[in-house]
């Protein structure tokens, strides 16, 4: 069984368990891989660009994100799809009601991908390589006097990283396609100027689009909020995408805003202690991705007929089946 994510733990381990994630996602970090990320949404975009459409969410909003965080993992980049299988059945597995046997699916995919990330620390164990997994394996967590054990870095390699780290961009990176082609007025505006617009789109879309629409909290006390009694031992559902569209935080929250004074205190990436850890990565991969295809795509359209802009059916995860567009390169 995987052990308790980081995600998952409360205050005094959370925070102990944290240091060693943050000291692992340091900025100094972050900003090594800028260069890695900006180079990889070129050489995405640049395998298709000639064709003049694509498959967005399949062709470039998942490989850009999983390919990083793959090799960030120890993994193999020719085994992304492969990895990929078994996120999608992690993802659904923690939806709502599956059926014994999607259950039994689910659980049997995770055990593969077990198989294939245990090689991976045992390898890490004896030759550390300075990639991020590494470190997650070969640093002591001082208070608790040990490393993590095989199986909180199960827990760690599906929920914390994988799927909360390449899952959620990918689906950014999607939504914002889709806005942009659903707002030509944006668009225009974007491309006129990225170096002024594109960070604030970047946050507009993660608010808009909210990739992590939601996760629950339990109440450990008894507690009163806007005058809801909570009573201990409920389960909250913390509705991010709901904050995110506030109209006493955000003027016509509806609107993608590239002037927003305050597109960037959001509730996407939560807040307080479980703050995105990944948020900086996420922002960088989101940058590229978009200034890839701001600099390569002229024009860009949904194909007429194949877009039924479906998502995935799931309570926390907002994520686009596919997204199909034809466009004339620049
Ligand atoms: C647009 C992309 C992303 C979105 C929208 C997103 C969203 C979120 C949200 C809402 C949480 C809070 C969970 C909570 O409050 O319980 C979270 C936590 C987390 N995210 Fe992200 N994330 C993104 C990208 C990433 C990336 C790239 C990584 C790393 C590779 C990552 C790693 C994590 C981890 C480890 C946590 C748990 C932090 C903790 O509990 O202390 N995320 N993310």
């Amino acid at each position: 069984m995987p052990g308790e994510s980081l995600a998952a733990r409360d205050d005094p381990e959370h925070k102990q368990m944290r240091a060693i994630f943050d000291a692992a996602f340091r900025p100094g970090r972050i900003n090594e891989l800028d260069s890695q990320v900006q180079a990889l949404a070129y050489e995405l975009l640049d395998a298709f660009v000639d064709d003049g459409h694509c498959n967005f969410v399949k062709q470039y909003a998942v490989p850009l994100p999983l390919i990083i965080i793959c090799r960030q993992m120890g993994a193999r980049q020719e085994d992304i799809w492969q990895i990929k299988e078994w996120t999608d059945a992690w993802f659904k597995g923690v939806g709502f009601g599956l059926t014994e046997e999607e259950v039994i699916w689910a659980t049997e995919k995770e055990i593969e991908a077990q198989h294939y990330f245990q090689a991976i620390f045992e390898r890490l164990r004896e030759a550390p390589d300075g990639t991020l997994l590494s470190d997650l394996v070969n640093t002591v967590i001082p208070e608790w006097g040990r490393t993590l054990t095989d199986n909180e870095l199960h827990a760690e390699m599906m929920q914390d990283t994988f799927v909360g780290g390449s899952e959620t961009t990918t689906n950014a990176l999607s939504a914002g396609i889709m806005l942009l082609s659903q707002n030509p007025r944006v668009w225009e505006k974007l491309k006129s100027d990225p170096d002024r617009y594109l960070k604030t789109f970047c946050e507009e879309v993660v608010r808009l689009e909210s990739p992590v629409q939601g996760l629950t909290r339990t109440a450990k006390i008894d507690i009163e909020l806007h005058g809801v009694k909570i009573p201990r031992g409920a389960t909250l559902d913390v509705r991010f995408a709901a904050g995110n569209r506030d109209p006493e935080r955000f003027e016509c929250p509806n609107d993608i805003d590239l002037e927003r004074p305050n597109a960037a205190s959001h509730l996407g990436f939560s807040s307080g202690t479980h703050y995105c850890l990944g948020a900086p990565l996420a922002r960088r991969e989101l940058y590229w991705g978009f200034k890839a295809f701001i600099d390569r795509i002229e024009n860009f359209r949904l194909s007429p007929g194949r877009n039924k802009l479906r998502h995935h059916p799931n309570y926390g995860l907002r994520a686009l089946k596919s997204l199909y567009i034809d466009f004339t390169a620049r």
